[in-house]
């Protein structure tokens, strides 16, 4: 029997954006899914029930790329809110091909596990960036750019896309995340800003955009200026709305936070989801978030990223 587990993350800067090709900061967080596997009987099942495509993609992907032919026995186990914005999809990709290989007894780089989750993401959603599966596998929190910088992990490129993921220090910072019960998957959200990126030259004003609040930001987040943080997370949120991935849930949270905050805004793909706020007082902002019908989140951020916690 072998266990892998992997953190979910939060966006601070870029959703969205990062599927062009823009720079985004991502950090993980305290909260984990574990796949626990073992060969199986004569059928694959997950939750003691027979592996279905259509309900487990990532597993059926998974498996695909780890090229495993035998039936397994899978259960998973997590304390991260699917459909939040949070990254459940990628931390389950990312713990399912952990324990795969772990299961095939393979010593497989961090940076092999990374990638291959990448692809079972863009595979599923139809497109996406290695934001959330890099952030899971590597934990801390993660910078990428089109550009090398220090503390580089790894590159990969897709068409004409090109992502440098690097590790980056945050300074000292409390974040309150705001679920707005509304389960809304990446896939269809990153399709709809697609067709508005292909549509016309606007959406891609505002994408570039994104991808310079970004840059300001990791500036910001350098200097430990917090002031400016929050009023650049504000600007993204904007620009996140003029893309059409906000929801009037979020609208309320991320308003009726902001009067306690730095700054606050949408994270993850939008739609619903969650919402995630920066300040001073993460109490006074949770009850804000919970009076307005919201779950609120307070959490750390992980140092650690996927981990396998048996083996054999
Ligand atoms: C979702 O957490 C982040 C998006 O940018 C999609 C992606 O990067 O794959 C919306």
């Amino acid at each position: 029997m072998v266990c892998c587990s992997a953190p979910g993350k939060v966006i601070l800067f870029g959703e969205h954006a990062v599927v062009y090709g823009k720079p985004a900061i991502a950090l993980s967080v305290n909260k984990r899914i574990s796949s626990i596997m073992s060969w199986g009987d004569k059928k694959t099942t997950i939750n003691h029930m027979e592996l279905d495509e259509e309900k487990q993609p990532f597993l059926v992907r998974a498996i695909e790329k780890t090229n495993i032919k035998k039936p397994l026995s899978v259960t998973t186990e997590s304390d991260l809110p699917s459909g939040a914005g949070m990254g459940s999809s990628a931390a389950l990709t990312v713990s399912l091909l952990g324990s795969l290989h772990a299961l095939k007894e393979e010593d497989t780089e961090n940076e092999t596990i990374a990638e291959e989750a990448f692809d079972v993401e863009y595979d599923v959603q139809g497109s996406a960036s290695p934001i959330d599966t890099s952030t899971s596998v590597h934990g801390r929190a993660i910078f990428i750019s089109d550009r090398e910088e220090k503390n580089l992990l790894w590159s990969i490129s897709k068409g004409d896309k090109l992502w440098n993921i690097h590790h980056m220090d945050l300074p000292d910072m409390k974040l309150v995340i705001g679920h707005t019960g509304i389960h809304a998957p990446t896939g269809p959200l990153v399709k709809m800003v697609g067709e508005f990126y292909n549509a016309n030259n606007f959406a891609k004003e505002v994408i570039d955009e994104i991808g310079m609040v970004v840059l300001k930001g990791k500036k910001a987040l350098n200097n430990g200026d917090l002031e400016e943080v929050g009023r650049l997370m504000n600007k993204n949120h904007k620009l996140l709305r003029i893309l059409g991935v906000s929801h009037p849930r979020l609208e309320s949270l991320v308003r009726a936070t902001r009067k306690h905050s730095y700054g606050s805004k949408l994270t993850g793909a939008g739609g619903g989801g969650a919402m995630i706020s920066l300040t001073d007082k993460p109490e006074k902002v949770a009850d804000i978030i919970e009076k307005r019908g919201g779950e609120p989140y307070t959490f750390k951020p992980s140092k650690h990223g996927m981990r396998l916690e048996e083996k054999g």
